[in-house]
């Protein structure tokens, strides 16, 4: 593996792998860890923000011992209008293992990808509304740790599915792992063209014994502002609510990528309540993207 731009390059047994070394990374002592990318250089490029993946990437990369530079692109010469390509090979000039990406433009990890060829890995941090393939793998690697096996699982999805790279990287990857019960629901503007998953017609028949739902935000960002809901009436007709989640089987677990909008997609009581997997979402994203890590560069 010399890049990680889209979950679909990756297989059911690359991924099992990656979940093998994720525990084996967490095992490790601190010392040995901390030896395992010793030498090797990361620059993390986010033209978009970002809390949780920014700063695990970058977690990830100390504890195993990378040199790893946050590249400020607020002020930096992108603003002096210098093109991507431009920037891209002339940090890769100064020598780096490896690129992490985040650019609101679908594509542009694959893009950085063609233009620095073979040099250079490029780790996909969200793009647009395509993929997010280090999110995909923290989701299902949390799923797993709750449920084992990931194939036979009912999964929903709510909310904003058309915008949002997460919902189909998470998809796909369910898809890869061969759980094919996949129900999405939310408003009907903001369902996906194409999907293989199956667009319901009711939350109640999206979480009617679900194993797992995942709750998303509305992504204004990418929308028009005539496209954006009513925030103020979401939560009652589209958020997951105590009362909903109890359409769901009793031991499901609620997922949520952040950051979240309380009281809109998800009522407080259920993001901070038993059965949320929210915080440990974020936990496992430090492990599983020390596991990208390592094995890109190791
Ligand atoms: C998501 C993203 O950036 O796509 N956040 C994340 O990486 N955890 C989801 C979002 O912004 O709504």
């Amino acid at each position: 593996m010399k890049h990680f731009t889209d979950i679909n390059d990756l297989d059911r047994e690359d991924i099992l792998r990656l979940f093998q070394l994720t525990d084996k990374l967490q095992a490790m002592s601190d010392k040995k860890r901390a030896k395992q990318l010793r030498g090797k250089t990361l620059m993390q490029l986010f033209f978009e923000n970002s809390t949780r993946t920014r700063v695990s990437f970058e977690l990830a990369a100390k504890r195993l011992g990378a040199t790893l530079i946050n590249v400020d692109i607020a002020h930096s010469s992108t603003n002096k209008g210098e093109t991507l390509r431009d920037t891209l090979e002339t940090l890769a000039a100064m020598g780096t293992d490896a690129f992490v990406i985040r650019h609101a433009q679908s594509g542009t990890a694959e893009q950085a990808r063609h233009w620095l060829g073979q040099n250079v890995s490029i780790i996909n941090a969200g793009d647009g509304t395509a993929q997010h393939p280090s999110q995909a793998l923290l989701d299902l690697y949390t799923i797993a740790r709750h449920k084992g096996e990931i194939a036979p699982l009912k999964v929903a999805i709510f909310g904003d599915i058309k915008h949002s790279r997460v919902a189909s990287s998470l998809i796909d990857g369910l898809r890869i792992m061969g759980c094919h019960n996949i129900n999405l629901f939310g408003p009907r503007h903001l369902m996906p063209d194409e999907t293989p998953a199956l667009i319901m017609n009711s939350f109640a028949n999206a979480a009617r014994d679900a194993d797992v739902l995942v709750m998303l935000r509305i992504q204004k960002e990418r929308m028009a502002e005539t496209e954006t809901p009513n925030l103020d009436q979401y939560l009652e007709f589209y958020g997951l609510t105590p009362e909903r989640l109890k359409l769901a089987k009793s031991d499901a677990i609620v997922m949520h990528p952040g950051p979240m909008n309380r009281e809109v997609e998800i009522a407080s009581e259920v993001a901070d309540g038993p059965q949320s997997v929210i915080l440990e979402q974020v936990h496992n994203g430090v492990h599983t993207r020390q596991a990208i890590l390592h094995q890109l560069l190791a």
